[in-house]
């Protein structure tokens, strides 16, 4: 368990090697949960410059609800998984409809929103209302299995979390956690000699990592190569920039020969609303 000392070490470590990264200077909820939701699935260097252009287009809730479905999923470009970019627009529309614009405080009002998870509301609480509340990702959970040496459920987890969190300084603990994460308390490479943890880890570095141990059962994780998810992403791109007839789509999405999975794919984008399809049967991004 970290006590008083222990949290001591983390803090004093993070004020020397903290990362500089935007969304870590502004406290303003829209921005927080646009970077949060960009994170989800992306990692930081490739959202940092997608974060400042999407903020400087769609600085408030309000832009974004304004602006067609289309607009937002263009400013996704480079980020993947574009249902979140919808996501994101539908909940700027219910933000501004149902809470006057203002991003809500509350775990239940934010779960309520589309593409908002367990993750994603913690994290808006916390970076954005400085809710002293733990925040569990993949790098937070590394971290505290390794610390308590067993890889705990999700709810037992998030007790744990939520306990670790110094008074007052829940921004900056789960910050430096990420950061520990990340940096030091990696899924490969764990760099125990420098981590500011060391002396107080279960694990320390030997023997059966806790991450581990359910990891082995889990799926494998999905090839992009040859996915569904590539030949999506292949038709949002150049939907990005024009109407694309049916014709095309085999040739576009990669699966010459294959035109039922084309047609199964752009149903199922078309049913997610990523999608529009015309009477010429002609493709286009939601307007
Ligand atoms: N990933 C998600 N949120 C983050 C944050 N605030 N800092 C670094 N990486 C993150």
């Amino acid at each position: 368990m970290i006590h008083t000392e222990q949290q001591k070490a983390l803090l004093d470590w993070w004020s020397v090697s903290h990362r500089n990264l935007p969304w870590r200077e502004t406290r303003d909820p829209w921005a927080i949960m646009v970077s949060e939701l960009m994170l989800q699935q992306t990692q930081v260097s490739r959202v940092i410059p997608k974060y400042m252009d999407f903020l400087e287009k769609f600085s408030t809730p309000q832009e974004c609800s304004q602006a067609s479905p289309a607009l937002i999923i263009e400013a996704w470009e480079g980020l993947g998984y574009n249902r979140r970019a919808l996501n994101l627009h539908r909940a700027a529309s219910i933000i501004v409809e149902n809470y006057h614009g203002v991003v809500p405080d509350s775990l239940d009002e934010l779960l309520q929103l589309p593409g908002i998870g367990p993750y994603t509301a913690r994290a808006i609480l916390c970076f954005a209302y400085e809710k002293d509340i733990g925040v569990v990702d993949v790098n937070t959970k590394r971290v505290i299995s390794r610390i308590t040496g067993e890889l705990l459920p999700p709810q037992e987890l998030q007790r744990r979390a939520d306990e670790l969190v110094p008074q007052g300084k829940g921004w900056i603990w789960n910050q430096a956690l990420m950061d520990l994460g990340s940096g030091i308390c990696k899924a490969r490479g764990v760099d125990c000699v420098n981590c500011p943890l060391k002396k107080f880890c279960l694990w320390g570095g030997e023997g059966i990592d806790p991450v581990e141990q359910r990891n082995k059962s889990k799926r494998p994780s999905m090839k992009f190569e040859g996915s569904d998810r590539q030949g999506r992403g292949r038709l949002i791109n150049v939907l990005r920039k024009r109407l694309v007839s049916s014709s095309e789509l085999e040739e576009i999405m990669g699966w010459k020969g294959d035109p039922e999975r084309c047609e199964r794919i752009v149903n199922g984008l078309i049913k997610d609303g990523l999608v529009e399809c015309n009477v010429k049967k002609e493709y286009s991004l939601p307007s």
